[in-house]
């Protein structure tokens, strides 16, 4: 069901290495609410990814094919910047515990400090999604785990493969 009020878009951003289940929740949730949501991917200048930003960018579309009010872009430079040139302002993020407050908290005064017409909205994941990082994905599948659980089936696809890559080199 539906409850969306207003036609408005909102922007999910995040570095997704890789997109997990949960991430995809809250863009199932975000989608519910905004008229349209732009998912919006980045390098993290303080991680180290395994997927490009263009494969990342695939892993996404791939998992997402389903939902209808969904674009997927990609971004580089500040989010606040990004979000001037696209004149959107609502940054969504999921909030999977009290540990997350902390970091999301500082995340969304500083972007409010960078450009004063940027609000975020914090959506709860479901429960079960609540323990789920990506980094622990990733960690899972270069040990040898099963990330079928956690991560859509192509992107728990694709894992596999960069993993056998990755260890061979
Ligand atoms: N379910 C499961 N996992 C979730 C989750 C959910 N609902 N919500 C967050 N996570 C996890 C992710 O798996 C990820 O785990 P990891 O730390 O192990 O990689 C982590 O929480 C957050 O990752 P993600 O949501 O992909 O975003 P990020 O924190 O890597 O992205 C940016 C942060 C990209 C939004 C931020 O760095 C940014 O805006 N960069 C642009 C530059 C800029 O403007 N900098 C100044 C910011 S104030």
């Amino acid at each position: 069901m539906s409850i969306m009020v207003k036609k408005i878009s909102a922007v999910y951003p995040g570095s997704f290495d890789p997109p997990t289940n949960g991430h995809l929740d809250i863009i199932v949730k975000a989608s519910r609410l905004f008229s349209e949501v732009i998912v919006a991917i980045t390098d993290n200048v303080n991680k180290k990814h395994i997927f490009s930003l263009q494969e990342r960018l695939n892993l996404v579309q791939k998992s997402i094919k389903h939902l209808k009010n969904i674009k997927i872009t990609s971004f580089s430079g500040l989010l606040a910047d990004y979000l001037e040139k696209i004149n959107s302002f609502i940054v969504i993020r999921g909030l999977r515990a009290l540990s997350d407050f902390e970091y999301e908290f500082q995340m969304a005064l500083m972007n409010r400090k960078l450009n004063k017409k940027v609000e975020t909205v914090f959506l709860l994941p479901e429960q079960s999604y609540t323990f789920l990082s990506s980094s622990m994905v990733k960690e899972i599948a270069l040990l040898g785990g099963n990330t079928a659980d956690f991560v859509p089936k192509y992107v728990d696809k694709e894992l596999k493969k960069r993993v056998v890559n990755l260890t061979k080199n």
